[in-house]
């Protein structure tokens, strides 16, 4: 199946967008995940220089920017591009937006962000190799790169043949690579990568990035998106398979990150 994923988010953003009016109060991590002023992953913003990935409409941009933050956005969708410049306008925040694919961070000067960060994006990205070496040229040594990601064990209940979520296992942990799905109500054809915790942390590692926190929040159903993510999550599900996970990794600036392996 051809799918063109930039297409496909221009389609989606003005629905996305109108359903589900996202916060600007402060960066969010997904669906039903406490937010970044609850978990406090990032420390203070202000005056830091902070790019985001997959940045979609801008909400977490504008937040950091707000908080003082000098803050970059880059996602792929032209129609999400928009919206967030729109967004920051209206808001009197300064921010880069611009269209472009998050595995190519050329244009971004070496050691030039404090902190990248990435909400519910990178599961999108193909060449996650090339991403997560853009993460590590563009961060300053030290710096911070916080992400989440759908869970890879929510990917297991995808029932790819039916086209939904099950609560019986629907595919196996370890079938790596693309998932091919719909956007729900007759939306386009999109593509996703499963890859496996062990996978990110190695990912991780061999870019020069150092894993320091892996957090799967339980899901707040009593969130406000239970309401506007209806038709994607199955609530069941929801109270029972993690749906989200969080990595926080530093950058050791090329130099190879130090694992323990004295397990006793
Ligand atoms: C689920 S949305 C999340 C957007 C935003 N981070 C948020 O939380 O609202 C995923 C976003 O990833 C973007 N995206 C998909 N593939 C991408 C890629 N290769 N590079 C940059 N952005 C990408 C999409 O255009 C979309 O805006």
């Amino acid at each position: 199946m051809a799918i063109d994923m930039r297409a496909a988010w221009n389609r989606i953003s003005p629905g996305y967008q109108a359903q589900h009016q996202i916060s600007v109060d402060a960066a969010h991590y997904g669906p039903f995940m406490p937010s970044e002023a609850e978990l406090r992953l990032l420390g203070h913003v202000a005056g830091r220089r902070i790019l985001e990935l997959g940045c979609g409409g801008g909400q977490c941009s504008v937040a950091f920017a707000r908080q003082g933050a000098l803050a970059a956005g880059i996602d792929l969708s032209d129609e999400q591009i928009a919206f967030a410049r729109r967004l920051a306008e209206e808001q009197g925040a300064a921010v880069a937006f611009e269209q472009g694919d998050a595995a190519e961070l050329d244009r971004f000067a070496a050691a030039s962000f404090d902190i990248v960060f990435s909400a519910y994006a990178l599961h999108y990205v193909l060449a996650i190799e090339q991403c997560l070496a853009g993460v590590s040229r563009v961060l300053v040594p030290g710096g911070l790169f916080v992400f989440s990601l759908d869970h890879p064990m929510r990917e297991v209940f995808w029932d790819e043949e039916a086209d939904e979520n099950s609560l019986i296992a629907a595919r196996s942990y370890w079938q790596r690579g693309a998932m091919e799905w719909q956007w729900s109500g007759g939306g386009p054809a999109m593509r996703s990568f499963h890859r496996t915790i062990g996978d990110w942390v190695d990912l991780l590692h061999a870019a020069g990035l150092q894993v320091q926190r892996i957090l799967e929040p339980e899901p707040q159903l009593d969130r406000a998106e239970r309401i506007s993510w209806a038709d994607s999550y199955d609530l069941e599900m929801v109270r029972l398979i993690p749906q989200m996970v969080i990595f926080v990794a530093r950058n050791v600036n090329g130099r190879r990150a130090t694992v323990a392996t004295d397990y006793r």
